[in-house]
C-alpha cells in the first residue's frame, strides 16, 4: 500500500491527524526521509508486510458516517424496560449526561496515576467509593469494576485467595443466570469446585472457601440472609452478598447483615443500559480484605506542604508491580461510569435516591395486589424490591408478546414465569397496562409495608458526608462538575504522551451518537427483532477488525484489554485441551511484558516462566530456545507484544513464532500496539494465533479516566470454536473443557455501548486512512526521539536506528549524575502544562513516550521545548551550579498558592518554578496540589470522604493576613 497525502482538508482522516501535509514533509524532512512511505519501508520489517491489508471500503464523511449510525440505530426498537436481570431503566440527568459522559474533559482523561493533574476525577472516583462503602455497610470499597458478573468472579477469587484452604465455592442458585455463567466458569478456570445450590438448605462440609448470596435473587425476591452467613463463618468460609445499590436504600446493607464482601453495578445510578455496558461495577469488603482486594483504590493522603490530597492507593497490590501475584488484572475499569453513577448519588442526595427507591417500589407492589388478583396467575414471589415475577401456566411468551405489541420490554423467565422489573420513569399508567396484560381489570393499591421482610428494613439513612447533602441544584452540579474538570489535565487541553497508552483523538462524529435513545436504552437481553441496527453495527464491525488483524473472527464480548487476554488465553487452553494436551500450562511471557499478561495468564490457570530480554531490548532468542527445551511439552503459550513495548519492531518476531509453534505451543500477540500496525500489516498473518486489541487505545474510545474499555477478542480458523460464549446459554451437563469457549462478561457484546465510536473511526478513515494514521504515528514518534535523543538518550530502536510508535527516555545515567529521578522529571512536567509520559514501564528509571498521529508540530514541538528545558535543569545540578535538594526540579510542581504567598523558602525563582518558557504566560495550568507523598497514604488509609474540615486551608499565618 502506498501512503498517499490527504487530499481533502475536509476529510475525517485531515482532522484526526496531527501533522497537516506540510508538517508532514517537515517532520520527514528533520528526519532525512523523503516520504512517509521511505519511512515506514525503513522502519517496519519486509517481512511482516508481505502481505495487503484488504480493502473496508471507501472512508464516510463524518455527515455520512452519522447518518449510517442513524439508520442503524433505527432499525432497533426502543421499548419501555421493565425486563430487570441486572439492567435497570434509569433517568440520567442532562446536566450528568452533558457534563459528564458528553464533555471532553472528563472522557478524554487518563487513569489518574499522576495524582497531582487528576484530583477533579480522583474526587469523584472517591465520591463512588463512599457512596458504595455507606450503601453496603462495609468500610472499604475499590473504584470499579468492569461489570457485575466479572465483579462476582473477582469476589470467588479474593475470597479463595483469603482463605488459602479449601476448593469448595457455593453459588446461590437465585443468582442471575448471566452471573453464574460468569462467575462459574472463571472459578473452575482456577480448580475450584463450583456448586449452584438453593442456599436454603443447610451448608455442609468443612472445605468451603465460601458462598455468593444473591440479595434480591434474580426473580426479585428477598431472602433473610443471616442464617446462611453465620453457617459459612462457622465453617471458615466467607461470605460474599451480591446486591442491588438502590435496593440498599430500604434494605439492611449487607456489612449489618455479616458479609464479609459486597459486589454489584451501579448501571441504575443514572447510567443507560447501553445494550449490555459499559457499566462500573462495585466491591466492598470488611476491612480484614483490603489489602487483598482486586481493582483501584483512592485513598486521601498529603501533599508536600501537608494539605490532603488524593491519589491511588496500596498500587503494590495490583498487575503493574505484582504481576502474576497480582490480586487481579484488572487495569482500565469503568471509572467514567463510575464518575456518573457518584454523581447521580450526589445529585439526588440521600433522601432523593430514598424517594426514587419507594417509588419504584410502590409501584412494584401495587403491580403485585393487581395481579394477584387475577384468576390463573399467582406470584411466584411475596417479598420484592423492584421486580414482581408471575407465574402464568403457559404463558410466560404470549404474555411477553402482547405486552410488546403495547411498547413493553419484560422478561420471560420461562415458559410459566414472567418477571416485571420496575425502574425510574415508570408510572403508575404502566402498572395498569402491564397487569392488563395478565388479565387484571382495574389497579389494586397494595401495601408497601409488605413486600421488604421486617427483619431487612433498613433502619438508617445512608449518604451522611455532606458531599452527598449538599449539591442538589443544576447550577451546583454544573459548577462542580466544571470545577472538578478544572483540576484534572485532560486530553481537552494537552497531549497526553504517555506510551503505551495511545491517547489519542476520539472522534466526537461518534461520541455523540453512543448517547442517542436508540442506542442507549436498549436492554443487552431485548430479543432479535428489536436489536437488528445494534447486532448489524457490531457485525460489521467485527468483520473489519478481523480483515484489518488478518485473523479469521473477531468477538467484541471482553470488556477491556485485560478480559480480552483472559479470553484469548482460555481459547488457547481448552483449544490444547481439545486435543488431549492436557498437560500444557505452561505460558512464556518475555519480561518487558505488560503486568496484566502474566496476571491474565495466572487467571487462565497457566504458570508463568519469563524469558529475557536482549541487550538491544528484543526477545533473548537464546533464552527462549532454552525455556523451549526445558518445558517444551508443557508450554501452552507465549504472550508477546508486538511491536514490543520497547517501542521496537522487532525483526525476529517471525522466528519467535516458528519456534513457538514448533513446540507445539500457540502465539498470542497482545494487539495494544495495533495502532502501530493497523493497515500495515496484520498478527493474524505473520504468525499470531490469538490477539486482543484496546479499542480504547487504537480504536478511539476515549479512556475515560480509566475506562470505559472495550477489548475484543481476534483468533485464527482453529480458535474460533472457543471464542467467548453467550454467557445466559445454559452449559450442557456433560460438556468438557475442549468442547466450547467460556462467557467472559455479562453480555454477549460487552462494553457495546461505546462501539460506534470505533465503528465510525474506521469507516471515516477506511483502510488506506488508518495506514496513514499508523505511519504518522510512526513519523511522529520517530520525531520525538530524535529531537530528543541528545537530552535524553533513546533506550531501544531497532533498524535504521528508528523507533516504532513510541520512545523509550533513558533516565538511569543522568539520575546517576543529579539524583534527579523520571518521576521528578514526571512531576516538573506538570508545570509545562503537560501529562507526563508513562513512568518506570517497561523499564524501571526511564520515562516512555508516545505521541499519537493525533498532535499536530507545535504541540510536539511545546513538548520538546519543555523536556530540553528539564534537562537543561538537570545539567545544572550536574554542574554543581544547583544542589538537587534545592533543584526547581525536586519541588515540582507548583500550585498558584504555593508561588503567589508572601513567603518564597527556594533558590530558584518564582518565575521559573511556574512559568519556565516564555509560552506559558499565555496559557498557564496550576496543579491544585503540590507533590503527593506517596508513602503516606498507605501507611494511613483512609478511602472514604475525609470531612470537610480535613480541606480547612486555612492557617494562622494565613489568617493573620
Ligand atoms: C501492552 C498492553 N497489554 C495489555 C493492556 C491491558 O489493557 P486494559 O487496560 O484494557 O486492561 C495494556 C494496557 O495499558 C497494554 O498497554
Amino acid at each position: 500500500m502506498s501512503l498517499t497525502p490527504v487530499t481533502d482538508p475536509a476529510s475525517y482522516l485531515a482532522r484526526h491527524l496531527g501533522p497537516d501535509n506540510t508538517e508532514q514533509q517537515a517532520l520527514l524532512n528533520a528526519l532525512g526521509y523523503s516520504s512517509l512511505d521511505a519511512l515506514i519501508d525503513a522502519a517496519i520489517p519486509a517481512d511482516i508486510r508481505a502481505n495487503q491489508v484488504s480493502s473496508i471500503g471507501e472512508p464516510l464523511s463524518e455527515v455520512e458516517a452519522q447518518a449510517k449510525l442513524r439508520s442503524y440505530a433505527s432499525k432497533n426498537v426502543v421499548l419501555k424496560s421493565f425486563y430487570g436481570q441486572g439492567y435497570s431503566d434509569t433517568l440520567t440527568p442532562p446536566v450528568i449526561r452533558r457534563g459528564v459522559v458528553e464533555d471532553a474533559g472528563w472522557y478524554t482523561a487518563y487513569t489518574p496515576y499522576q495524582p497531582e493533574i487528576s484530583q477533579g476525577r480522583l474526587e469523584a472516583l472517591l465520591n463512588f467509593q463512599t457512596m458504595v462503602s455507606e450503601l453496603t455497610g462495609l468500610p472499604v470499597s475499590n473504584a470499579s469494576l468492569l461489570d457485575e458478573a466479572s465483579a462476582v468472579a473477582e469476589a470467588v477469587g479474593l475470597m479463595s485467595r483469603a482463605q488459602k484452604k479449601g476448593r469448595r465455592v457455593i453459588l446461590d442458585a437465585r443468582l442471575h443466570p448471566q452471573v453464574l455463567g460468569v462467575a462459574a466458569e472463571r472459578a473452575r478456570a482456577i480448580d475450584l469446585e463450583v456448586e449452584i445450590t438453593e442456599l436454603s438448605d443447610d451448608l455442609v462440609g468443612e472445605d468451603l472457601v465460601g458462598v455468593v448470596i444473591a440479595y434480591p435473587g434474580t426473580e426479585g425476591d428477598i431472602s433473610d440472609p443471616r442464617a446462611i452467613i453465620e453457617g459459612i463463618h462457622s465453617r471458615g468460609g466467607l461470605a460474599t452478598m451480591v446486591t442491588d445499590p438502590l435496593s440498599l436504600l430500604l434494605l439492611t446493607s449487607p456489612g449489618e447483615l455479616g458479609a464479609d464482601i459486597a459486589v454489584g453495578s451501579s448501571q441504575r445510578f443514572g447510567v443507560p443500559m447501553f445494550f449490555g455496558g459499559p457499566h462500573a461495577a462495585y466491591m466492598a469488603v470488611a476491612d480484614k480484605l483490603k489489602r487483598q482486594m482486586p481493582g483501584r483504590l483512592v485513598g486521601v493522603s498529603v501533599d508536600a506542604e501537608g494539605y490532603p490530597a488524593y491519589r491511588l492507593a496500596l498500587q503494590t497490590r495490583e498487575q503493574h508491580i505484582r504481576r502474576e501475584r497480582a490480586t487481579s488484572n484488572i487495569c482500565t475499569a469503568q471509572a467514567l461510569l463510575a464518575v456518573t453513577a457518584s454523581m447521580y448519588a450526589v445529585y439526588h442526595g440521600p433522601q432523593g435516591l430514598k424517594n426514587i427507591a419507594e417509588r419504584i417500589h410502590g409501584l412494584a407492589v401495587d403491580f403485585a395486589a393487581t395481579v394477584s388478583g387475577v384468576e390463573g396467575v399467582e406470584l411466584s414471589n411475596r417479598t420484592f424490591f423492584d421486580t414482581v415475577t408471575v407465574k402464568t401456566a403457559g404463558r410466560a411468551q404470549e404474555i411477553t408478546d402482547a405486552l410488546a405489541e403495547a411498547g413493553y420490554l419484560v422478561r420471560p423467565v420461562d415458559a410459566d414465569k414472567v418477571s416485571v422489573s420496575f425502574g425510574e420513569s415508570a408510572t403508575s399508567g404502566d402498572v395498569e397496562q402491564l397487569a392488563a396484560a395478565f388479565g387484571a381489570t382495574s389497579v389494586v393499591e397494595g401495601d408497601a409495608a409488605t413486600a421488604i421482610p421486617d427483619t431487612l428494613v433498613r433502619a438508617e439513612l445512608p449518604l451522611t458526608h455532606p458531599i452527598f447533602n449538599q449539591i442538589h441544584s443544576e447550577t451546583q452540579m454544573m459548577r462542580y462538575l466544571r470545577t472538578l474538570a478544572d483540576k484534572d489535565l485532560a486530553l481537552d487541553r494537552t497531549m497526553i504522551p504517555l506510551g503505551s497508552c495511545t491517547m489519542k483523538l476520539n472522534p466526537t462524529a461518534g461520541m455523540e451518537s453512543i448517547t442517542w435513545p436508540e442506542f442507549a436504552n436498549i436492554h443487552p437481553y431485548a430479543p432479535d427483532s428489536q436489536t437488528a441496527g445494534w447486532r448489524e453495527l457490531i457485525h460489521e464491525l467485527e468483520d473489519w477488525l478481523a480483515t484489518l488483524t488478518g485473523y479469521a473472527k473477531v468477538s467484541v464480548q471482553p470488556n477491556a484489554g485485560s478480559q480480552g487476554e483472559l479470553a484469548g488465553l482460555l481459547a488457547i487452553r481448552r483449544y490444547h485441551v481439545a486435543n488431549g494436551d492436557t498437560e500444557r500450562d505452561i505460558c512464556l511471557v518475555p519480561a518487558s511484558a505488560h503486568g496484566t499478561n502474566a496476571a491474565s495468564a495466572t487467571l487462565a490457570n497457566l504458570r508463568v516462566v519469563v524469558v529475557a530480554t536482549a541487550e538491544d531490548g528484543s526477545i533473548n532468542l537464546d533464552d527462549l530456545d532454552a525455556k523451549l527445551e526445558q518445558h517444551g511439552e508443557r508450554v501452552a503459550a507465549i504472550m508477546i507484544t508486538y511491536p514490543s513495548t520497547h517501542g521496537v519492531f522487532e525483526d525476529t518476531v517471525r522466528t519467535v513464532c516458528e519456534k513457538v509453534h514448533a513446540a507445539g505451543g500457540q502465539v498470542y500477540i497482545d494487539g495494544a500496539n495495533m495502532n502501530a500496525l493497523t493497515g500495515l500489516a496484520q498478527p493474524g498473518q505473520f504468525g499470531g494465533d490469538v490477539s486482543h486489541l484496546n479499542l480504547h487505545k487504537t480504536f478511539t474510545i476515549p479512556h475515560g479516566g480509566g475506562g470505559p474499555g472495550v477489548g475484543p477478542v481476534a483468533v485464527a480458523e482453529h480458535l474460533i470454536p472457543f471464542l467467548p460464549t453467550d454467557p445466559n446459554e445454559a452449559v450442557p451437563e456433560d460438556a468438557a473443557p475442549g468442547d466450547r469457549g467460556v462467557p467472559i462478561t455479562a453480555t454477549n457484546y460487552g462494553s457495546a455501548g461505546v462501539l460506534p465510536i470505533s465503528w465510525s473511526y474506521i469507516a471515516m478513515t477506511g483502510t488506506e486512512g488508518l495506514a496513514s494514521a499508523t505511519a504518522h504515528a510512526i513519523l511522529t514518534a520517530n520525531y520525538l526521539a530524535k529531537e530528543l535523543k541528545d537530552s535524553f538518550p533513546i533506550l531501544y530502536t531497532g533498524a535504521n536506528d528508528l523507533v516504532a510508535h513510541e520512545c523509550i527516555l533513558d533516565l538511569r545515567a543522568l539520575t546517576d549524575a543529579s539524583g534527579v529521578s523520571a518521576a521528578d522529571v514526571a512531576k516538573r512536567l506538570v508545570d509545562f502544562g503537560f501529562h507526563a509520559p508513562t513512568l518506570a514501564f517497561p523499564v524501571a528509571g526511564t520515562l516512555m513516550v508516545e505521541p499519537t498521529e493525533s498532535e499536530d508540530l507545535a504541540e510536539l514541538d511545546r513538548f520538546i521545548e519543555a523536556m530540553r528545558t528539564i534537562r537543561a535543569e538537570i545539567q545544572e545540578i550536574i554542574d554543581g551550579k544547583v544542589e538537587y535538594e534545592d533543584s526547581v526540579i525536586r519541588h515540582a510542581p507548583y500550585t498558584s498558592f504555593s508561588v503567589t504567598r508572601d513567603e518564597w523558602e527556594y533558590k530558584f525563582s518564582r518565575q521559573q518554578a511556574a512559568f519556565p518558557v516564555a509560552e506559558l504566560r499565555k496559557n498557564k495550568y496550576f496543579p491544585p496540589v503540590r507533590r503527593l507523598d506517596e508513602a503516606y497514604g498507605d501507611r494511613n488509609l483512609v478511602c472514604s470522604c475525609p470531612p470537610p474540615e480535613a480541606f480547612d486551608y486555612s492557617d494562622e499565618d494565613d489568617t493573620e493576613n
